[in-house]
Parts: structure tokens; C-alpha cells; sequence
């Protein structure tokens, strides 16, 4: 029941990429018929994640990580303005994940960035108005997640993109969450850059996507060679590519039928859990939320503590975000939605996915209230 955090990858994934370590080995980069061989397979995977992503193949860049997409979107657009003498501001939200948070706060203590983080209502959903008022003619950059980890909310992100592209401002959305999860077309979205990872949709862990639109000016944040038009040097993980585009292929033609299945469990959970257990809230939007997604807030519990006890009983949930995990204080994104400390503690993180069943659902729905109330008592 952590689906948010990580998927096992799909055995047709698996057998996809298999002859990339072995067989057709050779470095993208080699003129001889390995290497070529090599790049016509990466090539393939690239025409595949634009076709989900209804965008050029010149606009797709491998990067090492849903992580490192972020960073080179955002850093790589942050330079890029400051190396053209213009721009000097970011746009973000309190809800960003760390690998977009703490890449903004580093542009801004190292790097003399100003920031304005606009706020999120109480389902930590931003408002486009805020961000067409936050918009100043130095801002390099707006970057506002499409879907967040830790409490599913899904932000209106077109409406966001319509004001960008209004105002003439490279738009930037971490989509790690959402992949394979809401349409990803690039045009639809009305964004410049989109982040995804692999390792979310059933895919491998150590390779993610980063979208570029073609005439958003980037400088690489990381130097090196010139790997993906010279945006990310580094001899390209061809295994990776070519599993990523299977798991992004994959998931784009199951997603619909999926997201009804995973809706109804996700349902079931939800009014179970708010049905049975006292003093508990849902946390995040209860209808523009990921389908397969279900966060609360029990008061008074440490979230941590559930999920120790839920995972002797064989169930595997998370507090919040997975990366987070271990830090005593209530997460930021909870926070920034107003929930007060006694609740944010005690954050618990459900996310179903393909192997999910309803049996699932209801041994959690079993087990769970028990596990509250006894740490309740103690
Ligand atoms: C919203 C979001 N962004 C970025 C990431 C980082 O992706 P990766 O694990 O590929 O570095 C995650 C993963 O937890 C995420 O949930």
C-alpha cells in the first residue's frame, strides 16, 4: 500500500530492457555498429516517451533520476536567465518535493535568487491567481508540481501554464507523481518543462525524463560531454531508457481502465477509515487527487509509529513522503496547509496499485483501527 513511494518493475519492462546489458552493449556515443546500435535503441525509447508526452524527440532528455530532472530543469533554466542578464526571481509552492524545494532555496542562498513561494489552501491546492500576482518582470522561473506525494492533490496546472505562457515565463512541473497517472500531453498541460521518474510507473529505479520545450534556453547543471544535445552528459543509461519508455508505454495504455479500478479501492479506504477510526481526517483534496491516493491525519499518533506497527502486520505504508521519513517534525506540506502539530504528526500515507486488491483494502481496514487505538492508549 505505498505505491507513491515505489513499484516493483513490470516483468514486461524487465524483459524489455534485458538485452541492453548483454547483448547491445555499446556506448551511444562509439561510431561502430555497437554504438550505433546502441543509439538506435535509445532513440526508439525517446520517440516513445514523446508520443506520451505529445512532443518533439529533440525535446526529450534522459536524466539519472525524477530528482535530477528537477534539478537540471530548474537550476538550467536559473542560470540560463541569469547568464542572459535577465531574471532573477523563482515562483514556487510549499508543497514542492525536496528534490525542487531545497534546489530553490539553494539558487537563493548561493546563488542570490529571490523566491516567492505562494500559498496553498487547506487541501494544498494553489491558487493560479496567486501565482499571476506572485509574476514579476525579472521571474526566471515557475515551477508548481503537477501532482503532490504526500497528499495526492492534483494542481491546476493548465491554468497555471495559461498564465505563464501569458506572461511570456518558462513553466516548470515536477510530474513524478502524476505519471501514468493523468494525461501528460506537454500542449494540454501548457508547460516548458516536466519532470518524470521511472521507478513510479512500474518502471526501473535510476532513470528519469526530463521535457524541454524546444527555445527554453538551459544550461546544463551538470558538465561533461555532449550527452542529450549537451543538457545531460554522462554516457546515456540505454537499459534505463529503453525501460522506461516500455513502463511509461505501458502505463499510458493502461491508465484509464486503472485509474477507475484504483479509484474504487481508493474510495473504499477512505470511507472505511474515516467510517471506523475517531478523531481522523482525510488530508489533501477529496476530489482533485491522484486516483490511487489516500493520505490522512490521525490526532494525537505518530504517523511513523502506525507505519512500524502496520508493517509487522505486513503492510507497507508510509508517514508522508518516503524521503522524509525519520524526521520527528510534521512534514512542511502539512504545515503549509494549516493542519496544526498535534494532527500533522500523525500523517499516514495509503497508495494502491496494480498488484492491490480488495482484500487488501479490507485487511487494512482491519488491522488499522486496531493499531490506532493501542498506540493511542500507550
Ligand atoms: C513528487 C516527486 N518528485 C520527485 C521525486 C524524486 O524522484 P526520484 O526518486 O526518481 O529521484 C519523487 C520521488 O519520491 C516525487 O514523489
Amino acid at each position: 500500500m505505498d505505491h507513491s513511494a515505489t513499484t516493483p518493475v513490470d516483468p514486461r519492462v524487465v524483459e524489455a530492457m534485458r538485452p541492453y546489458w548483454t547483448e547491445v552493449f555499446g556506448n551511444t556515443s562509439s561510431l561502430h555498429s555497437w554504438g550505433e546500435e546502441a543509439a538506435v535503441a535509445l532513440e526508439e525509447a525517446r520517440e516513445a516517451v514523446a508520443q506520451v508526452l505529445g512532443c518533439r524527440l529533440s525535446e526529450v532528455v534522459f536524466t539519472g533520476s525524477g530528482t535530477e530532472a528537477d534539478n537540471l530543469a530548474i537550476r538550467g533554466v536559473a542560470w540560463a536567465a541569469r547568464r542572459a542578464g535577465r531574471g532573477n526571481h523563482i515562483v514556487t509552492t510549499p508543497v514542492e518535493h525536496h528534490a525542487v524545494g531545497h534546489t530553490v532555496e539553494q539558487l537563493r542562498d548561493l546563488f542570490g535568487f529571490e523566491v516567492t513561494v505562494v500559498p496553498v489552501d487547506r487541501y494544498g491546492r494553489v491558487d493560479p491567481d496567486d501565482v499571476r500576482r506572485a509574476i514579476r518582470p525579472d521571474t526566471a522561473l515557475v515551477t508548481v508540481m503537477t501532482a503532490n506525494n504526500e497528499v495526492g492533490t492534483v494542481q491546476p496546472i493548465d491554468e497555471i501554464g495559461a498564465i505563464c505562457r501569458d506572461r511570456g515565463i518558462p513553466f516548470h512541473t515536477d510530474a513524478v507523481q502524476a505519471a501514468g497517472r493523468l494525461d501528460l500531453n506537454v500542449d494540454r498541460l501548457g508547460v516548458d518543462l516536466l519532470s518524470i521518474s521511472a521507478h513510479k510507473v512500474y518502471g526501473p529505479k535510476g532513470i528519469g525524463v526530463l521535457y524541454v520545450r524546444r527555445g527554453v534556453d538551459l544550461v546544463p547543471a551538470i558538465t561533461g560531454g555532449g550527452h542529450e544535445r549537451g543538457r545531460r552528459p554522462g554516457t546515456v543509461n540505454v537499459a534505463g531508457a529503453v525501460g522506461l519508455a516500455e513502463a511509461l508505454r505501458l502505463a499510458e495504455e493502461m491508465r484509464e481502465a486503472e485509474n477507475v479500478r484504483l479509484q474504487a479501492l481508493r474510495d473504499r479506504l477512505i470511507a472505511g477509515v474515516l467510517g471506523t477510526i475517531p478523531d481522523v481526517r482525510l488530508t489533501g483534496h477529496p476530489t482533485e487527487r491522484l486516483a490511487h491516493h489516500a493520505s490522512f491525519a490521525f490526532r494525537d499518533v505518530e504517523g511513523a509509529s502506525v507505519v512500524v506497527v502496520l508493517d509487522l502486520e505486513g503492510i507497507a505504508a508510509s508517514s508522508g513522503a518516503a524521503c522524509a521519513e525519520g524526521e520527528p517534525e510534521p512534514s512542511a506540506v502539512l504545515t503549509a496547509m494549516d493542519l496544526p502539530p498535534e494532527w500533522a504528526i500523525g500523517a499516514l500515507r495509503l497508495t494502491v496499485g496494480r498488484a492491490n486488491t480488495e482484500e487488501d483494502v479490507d485487511r487494512v481496514l482491519e488491522v488499522l483501527p486496531r493499531v490506532v487505538a493501542h498506540l493511542r492508549d500507550h
